[in-house]
């Protein structure tokens, strides 16, 4: 059985710093140069989301958003708050499975040229990979690149990385072209990926089906500021 780990997503908060570059460090080669986090929190070319998760009640520093508990009832699990929200009462909720005490399970950032939007990083936590919580930050992104008025979104990633390629292929990136050497640690290529266009009403309507499959799976897609 999957591990369920309720997750949410909210913009980068100077307070996560420190998670997010321990995740970055963990995903990427001891040479990769860091994201500059602190400098782009406020820069408007820029959107850098955070997916988040709350081991108990009780972790450290982990009320939910405000706008998650207008009803809080600190009696209830947060996983139960959050089903409230989004009015799915009925029954206890499954109470999550144990996590490590941690607050940041994956980051994405995107920087906004012209009319492209660039995915930057994108990374989750070793061990919380395999529960979505990747897709939902590419689903974070893609929306907050709509909202931002880019036409494609693009990327680049190691030709060796087939786990990313396979995320990135499930949301109609397709391949346009190779960077010869683009990774200074190993002088590995890069292939270079773009969406068909993502305002389109074809695009929309892909995106759409992939988020309902996506909440049938994991559940509600939450994003917050
Ligand atoms: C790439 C990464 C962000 C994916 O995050 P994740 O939370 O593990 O992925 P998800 O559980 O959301 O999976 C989403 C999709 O990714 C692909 N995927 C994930 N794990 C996979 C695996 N082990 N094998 C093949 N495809 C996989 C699948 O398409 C999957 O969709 P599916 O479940 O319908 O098959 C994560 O592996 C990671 O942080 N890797 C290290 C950093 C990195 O390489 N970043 C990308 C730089 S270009």
């Amino acid at each position: 059985m999957p591990l369920q780990v309720p997750v949410y997503l909210r913009r980068l908060r100077k307070e996560d710093i420190t998670e997010v570059v321990e995740i970055e460090r963990e995903a990427f080669s001891p040479t990769w140069v860091s994201s500059p986090f602190k400098r782009d929190l406020n820069n408007r070319r820029a959107s850098y989301l955070v997916a988040c998760l709350e081991p108990g009640d009780s972790g450290p520093g982990l009320a939910v958003e405000s706008a998650a508990v207008e009803t809080a009832d600190d009696s209830r699990s947060w996983l139960s708050r959050l089903a409230g929200r989004f009015g799915l009462g009925g029954g206890p909720p499954p109470e999550p499975a144990p996590v490590e005490d941690f607050a940041i399970a994956g980051y994405v950032s995107v920087w906004y040229q012209g009319d492209e939007a660039h995915i930057v990083e994108i990374a989750v936590r070793e061990t919380l990979r395999g529960n979505g919580i990747g897709e939902l930050l590419l689903i974070g992104s893609l929306r907050a690149a709509v909202a931002y008025g880019s036409h494609v979104m693009t990327l680049e990633a190691r030709v060796s990385n087939f786990i990313a390629q396979r995320l990135y292929e499930k949301y109609s990136f397709k391949a346009v072209g190779i960077r010869k050497g683009y990774y200074s640690d190993n002088r590995e290529d890069a292939v270079i990926m773009t969406t068909t266009p993502i305002d389109a009403e074809e695009y929309g309507r892909m995106f759409r089906e992939l988020q309902d499959a996506w909440e049938s799976r994991w559940g509600p897609i939450s994003i917050f500021e």
